[in-house]
């Protein structure tokens, strides 16, 4: 899991990686509840992310969590994710 803050210090970009054979035993999940508890207790005002339109996992964890998700309008492939803390 990595949270890389912005400049300004009031976002950050998220990446979440569980390696495979742990893959479907809710450690991604629990993976993104500390990412928003630690995001919130840093004082973040968003937690921003990348994924792949085809990442069905990730965007239905996205959808859980209460993320806006939009299509990045430079490429179609990749859903822009956004979390307002
Ligand atoms: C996407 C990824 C991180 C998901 O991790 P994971 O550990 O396999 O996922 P989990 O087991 O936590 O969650 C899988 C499912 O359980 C659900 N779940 C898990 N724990 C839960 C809980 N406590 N309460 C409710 N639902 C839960 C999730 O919503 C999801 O539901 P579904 O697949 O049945 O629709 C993982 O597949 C991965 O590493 N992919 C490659 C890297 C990647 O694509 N990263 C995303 C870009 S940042």
């Amino acid at each position: 899991m990595r949270l890389h803050n912005n400049a300004a210090n009031d976002s950050a970009e998220y990446a979440i990686v569980v390696r495979s054979d742990y893959k479907g035993r809710g450690l991604g999940w629990q993976l993104m509840q500390m990412m928003i508890a630690y995001g919130r207790k840093r004082g973040l005002r968003s937690i921003e992310g990348k994924v792949l339109h085809e990442n069905k996992a990730m965007l239905d964890m996205c959808r859980q969590f209460g993320f806006e998700i939009a299509i990045d309008p430079k490429n179609a492939s990749i859903c822009d994710v956004r979390l307002a803390l």
